[in-house]
This record gives structure tokens, sequence and C-alpha cells, in this order.
């Protein structure tokens, strides 16, 4: 299973890169506003980071200004992919987009009829937004799961499955049981992952141990 970092903070994305968990990066409108920087000149920074995919979003609603932005933005890096929104332009934006050899990454999406016209439409990734979906007391990872389920029926449809909206590793190990193709983690839940609490307590008592002995290993 694939990590991508859902963040456009450079320092997040340094530090979780060297860790080797970091197989692409996704932004989005409100997370570029977050870092305060410059969108066009912190996707070029990310790109030079991170070689795998990195998610720009267009802001445009119409078909031609999208296609206009998203190949605007395909040229900062070989690894950009634009993200278009799960809309009737923005699935046009995705074909178009594919056809020319750009990868994209369809967001908002929150239900399985919505995946299965990203992946009709040529996406590279499809990003069910599992935790907004929670938040309306509906269960998120089962639209994961209807989504693998159909994109598993068919040979022809190729689209990845980006869980996006994760706000726990519960989330993510959900995700990998059903066989998610990739999950975006903001960076705190990401080093949620390592931790546990027996872990701590156990390396506490063998530190405390060591040091009886009086040893040291250098
Ligand atoms: C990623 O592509 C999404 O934009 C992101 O995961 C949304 O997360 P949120 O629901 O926590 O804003």
């Amino acid at each position: 299973m694939k990590f991508f970092i859902d963040t456009a903070e450079l320092r997040d994305i340094k530090d979780l890169a060297a860790t080797g968990m970091v197989d692409g990066v996704t932004t989005n409108p409100s997370l570029i506003a977050k870092s305060g920087r410059n969108f066009l000149d912190v996707i070029a920074e990310i790109c030079e980071v991170v070689a795998g995919p990195v998610s720009a979003e267009v802001t445009a609603t119409d078909f031609e200004t999208m296609l206009v932005e998203g190949r605007k933005l395909a040229k900062i890096a070989d690894n950009v992919a634009v993200k278009v929104p799960l809309t009737w332009p923005g699935l046009k934006a995705c074909k178009a987009l594919s056809d020319d050899g750009i990868m994209v990454n369809v967001t908002l999406c929150f239900s399985p009829a919505q995946a299965l016209l990203a992946a009709k439409a040529g996406a590279t990734f499809i990003s069910p937004f599992v935790g907004r979906l929670d938040d309306i007391a509906t269960d998120g990872m089962e639209l994961i799961s209807e989504i693998r389920q159909i994109y598993d029926n068919y040979d022809a449809l190729k689209t990845e499955i980006l869980v996006a909206s994760v706000r726990h590793p519960r989330h993510v190990i959900d995700a990998a049981k059903m066989g998610a193709d990739v999950a975006t983690l903001p960076p705190s839940v990401l080093r949620a992952l390592a931790s546990h609490p027996l872990t701590d307590r156990g390396l506490e008592a063998f530190l405390a141990d060591w040091a009886k002995t009086g040893q040291s290993v250098l």
C-alpha cells in the first residue's frame, strides 16, 4: 500500500520523506491557503523532494479553464498529478488530460457511482473522502469497500483508489485490509502509525535495565 502525505508544508514533507514512507503528496486549495505559500512555487518545491505523484488541484469550475489550468500545473514537473473535482466538467477534463498522458486525481468522491464514472474517464486516482462521510454519520470505509469491489470486477478499470480525508490510524488499517491502493495521510496520522503505548513502556524498561549494567555499546 502506498502512503501519500496530505499537506503543503515542506518541513513535514522533507522530514517524513527521509523515513522512506512517502510515496507521493496530495494538496488541495485549503492546504495551499494554510501554507501561506505561492501555489506554483510550493508544488515545484514539493516535486523536487518527492519523486512520486504530487497532486495539484485546479480551481476553475468550467471545462475549458480547468484544461488550461491542468496543463499549466502538469508542466511544473513530470510527477504532478492534476486534481479535478468530481463534476461533469471535472470528468470531461479528466478524460482530456488523461488522453494527453497527464496523471489525474479525481477528488471529492462520495459515492461508488462517482468512482465508477471517474475510472471510465481515465482517472489515475480516485479520492473518496472517508472522514467527511464519517462526519455526517455515514460509514466512509464502506465506500472504499464498494469501490474496490466494482473496480475488481472490470480489468479495464485501472484507476487506483486513493483513500482521502483520513483522520486516524484505524482508517489506514481498514483501507489496507480492503486493498485500497493508496492512503493520503495528514503528517500527524502518518506519525501516529508508529506509536503504541506498549512500545514506549517496553523501551523505557529496557533502557532502565540497561542503565543498571553500567555498559556502553560504543
Ligand atoms: C486529499 O486529497 C483531500 O483533499 C484531503 O484528504 C481532505 O481531507 P479533509 O477532509 O481532512 O480536509
